[in-house]
C-alpha cells in the first residue's frame, strides 16, 4: 500500500468482495486483449477465493480459454503432487478444469536445482515471448498476480536477498526462503515481473495490518520494489488496513 501516486489502492469489505474485485480486473485485462493474453498467477492463500471464482460458470464461460495462457511468478521448489505447489493449487481449482494443457506453464521443479529450474523456465518464457530481451512497448504479460508477506516479500523476492538486484535474468532459483515454508523457491524477477500491463497486489486479513502499514511508509521492501511498466493496483480488504 505505498503512498506513490502512480498505485492505485483500492480498499473493498472482505476476502470475497476482494476475489470478486480481482476477477472484475482480470477480466477486463482479458476483453482489452483480443489476440494472445498471458496471465502470470501467483501463489500463497490470498489468491485461492479468485481461483475458485474463476471455475464458476458466470466467469469460466466467459473466458476464451482458447487465447489465454497461464504462469505462475514463483514456485516452491517442491514436486508438482505436494499440496505446496502454487502451479498445482490453481490447476486443482481451476486451470485442470478448462485450460488446454498446452496452455499452462508450470515452473518445472523436477529439475537438480531451483536454478536449473529457473533457466528452464526463462527459456520457456523467452520462447512464448519470441524475444530474449523484454521490449517496453509490448510487455510479456497482460496481468501479473501478486501477494505479500509478513516480511514484504512478494512472488520469491525476500528482503536483501541477491535475487532482488538481478537486472538479466527473468526467472532465478532461490536455495532458502525467508519465511514458511522453508523450501528452496523459483522466482520471476522484478523486470520480468514488470513486463507487464498490469500488476494486480491482493492483500488481506488483519495479519497483513502491520507489513501494509511498513510498505505506505515507502519502506524499500521487495512488495515497494515490484512494479509495473503499465498500471499498478493494491487490491486490500478492511481488515488488511485495520479498520
Ligand atoms: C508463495 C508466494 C508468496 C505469497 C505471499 C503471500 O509461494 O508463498 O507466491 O509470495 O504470495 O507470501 O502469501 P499469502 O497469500 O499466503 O499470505
Amino acid at each position: 500500500m505505498p503512498s506513490s501516486d502512480q498505485i492505485n489502492r483500492i480498499v473493498v469489505a472482505d476476502p470475497a468482495a476482494l476475489a470478486v474485485t480481482a476477477a472484475g480486473r482480470l477480466m477486463a485485462r482479458i476483453e482489452a486483449n483480443a489476440g494472445r493474453i498471458a496471465i502470470c498467477l501467483t501463489g500463497g492463500s490470498s489468491p485461492k477465493q479468485l481461483y475458485q471464482l474463476l471455475a464458476t460458470d458466470a466467469y469460466a464461460k466467459k473466458i476464451p480459454w482458447d487465447r489465454v495462457h497461464w504462469f505462475i511468478g514463483d514456485e516452491r521448489f517442491v514436486s508438482a503432487s505436494d499440496p505446496l505447489n502454487n502451479m498445482s493449487t490453481a490447476r486443482k481449482l481451476f486451470l485442470d478444469h478448462f485450460a488446454p494443457k498446452d496452455h499452462i506453464h508450470p515452473i518445472p521443479t523436477d529439475a537438480a536445482t531451483p536454478d536449473e529450474s529457473a533457466l528452464a523456465y526463462e527459456r520457456e518464457l523467452k520462447t512464448f515471448y519470441g524475444a530474449g530481451d523484454l521490449d517496453p512497448a509490448r510487455p510479456l504479460f497482460d496481468l501479473v498476480l501478486m501477494g505479500v508477506g509478513p516480511d514484504g516479500h512478494t512472488a520469491s523476492l525476500f528482503p536483501g536477498y541477491p535475487a532482488l538486484a538481478e537486472t538479466k535474468r527473468w526467472v532465478v532459483g532461490v536455495p532458502e526462503a525467508h519465511v514458511e515454508p522453508f523450501v528452496p523457491r523459483v522466482t520471476l524477477t522484478l523486470p520480468a515481473l514488470a513486463s507487464c500491463r498490469e500488476m494486480l497486489f491482493e492483500v488481506a486479513g488483519k495479519e497483513k495490518h502491520a507489513i501494509l502499514a511498513r510498505l505506505s511508509k515507502d519502506e524499500s521492501l521487495p512488495a515497494n520494489r515490484a512494479r509495473s511498466i503499465g498500471e499498478a493496483v493494491f487490491l486490500v480488504d478492511q481488515a488488511a488496513i485495520g479498520k
